[in-house]
C-alpha cells in the first residue's frame, strides 16, 4: 500500500482515482467534493483523506464499503459519542463532524472503489454551518488531526480485513451506532421523496421505511429527520 502526502490538492478522490493501492492525504483541497455535487469546505485544519481499494467489486456493492467506511470514522470517534447518520454522516452531538463521498472507475461487475472522508477537526465551519455542522476542536481543544487520521486508517483497515466475510457482523455493529433508525425521516433521491419512520438497514446497505403507504427502500439519498 502506498501512501500520499499532500499540503495542497484539488480533491483526494480525484487523485486516488489514478493510483491504485493507496492512501491519499491532504492538509487541505482546492475543490473539495462532496455529495450530490456539492462542495467540501477543505480549509486547513481537518483530514482530508481518500482511500483506493486494491480490489475491484461490482458496483451494487459500493453501498457496503460507504457503510463500512462510516463505521471506521464512528469508532475512530469513540470517545467523543460519534454517531452514525444513514448513509454516511457521523455526528458528533448531533452535528455532522465528517462526510463520506465513494466514487469509482471501472465497469459496472469490476470497479475500483475510492472512498474519500473528511472530517472537522481543528478547522472552523463556516457560519452558516454552525447549526448543522461542528469541528472536534469544539468538543477537544487538544484534539490533534494526526491522531485522528491514524486512528481512520486503523479501523478501516481492520473493517476492510473482515470484509466481506463478516458483513454481517460490520452491519450490526453499523446499526448500534446509528443514530437513523428509529425515527420519522424523509429521504429525497433525484426529485423523488420517500417519508415514513427509519425501521432498518437492510444486507445491501439499502434504508427501510415505513409510512401509510407501506415498507420501501432507499438505497441512496439524502435523509432529512423530520421531527
Ligand atoms: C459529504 O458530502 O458529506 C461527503 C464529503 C466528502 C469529503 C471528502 S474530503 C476527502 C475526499 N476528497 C474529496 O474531494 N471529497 C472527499
Amino acid at each position: 500500500e502506498r501512501y500520499y502526502h499532500f499540503d495542497e490538492v484539488d480533491s483526494t478522490n480525484r487523485f486516488a482515482k489514478e493510483v491504485s493501492n493507496a492512501v491519499v492525504f491532504s492538509e487541505s483541497q482546492s475543490s473539495g467534493r462532496g455529495r450530490l455535487g456539492r462542495r467540501w469546505e477543505s480549509e486547513r485544519g481537518g483530514v482530508y483523506m481518500s482511500l483506493s481499494l486494491n480490489m475491484t467489486i461490482p458496483v451494487s456493492e459500493i453501498p457496503k464499503v460507504t457503510l463500512l467506511s462510516g463505521l471506521a470514522v464512528c469508532r475512530a470517534l469513540e470517545d467523543y459519542g460519534a454517531r452514525i447518520k444513514w448513509p454516511n454522516d457521523v455526528l458528533v452531538g448531533g452535528k455532522k463532524v465528517s462526510g463520506i463521498l465513494s466514487e469509482f472507475v471501472g465497469e459496472e461487475m469490476a470497479a475500483k472503489v475510492v472512498v474519500g472522508i473528511g472530517v472537522n477537526v481543528r478547522n472552523r465551519v463556516p457560519d452558516a454551518l454552525r447549526d448543522r455542522a461542528i469541528s472536534l476542536h469544539e468538543v477537544d481543544e487538544n484534539v490533534r488531526i494526526t491522531e485522528i487520521f491514524t486512528r481512520i486508517c486503523e479501523q478501516l483497515s481492520n473493517l476492510l480485513s473482515a470484509f466481506p466475510q463478516k458483513w454481517g457482523e460490520i452491519l450490526e455493529e453499523w446499526k448500534r451506532l446509528s443514530d437513523t433508525i428509529g425515527r420519522e425521516v424523509r429521504v429525497s433521491l433525484y426529485g423523488e421523496e420517500v417519508v415514513g419512520k427509519a425501521v432498518d438497514v437492510d444486507a445491501d446497505g439499502g434504508l427501510i421505511v415505513v409510512s401509510g403507504e407501506g415498507r420501501r427502500k432507499v438505497i441512496s439519498g439524502e435523509c432529512f429527520y423530520t421531527n
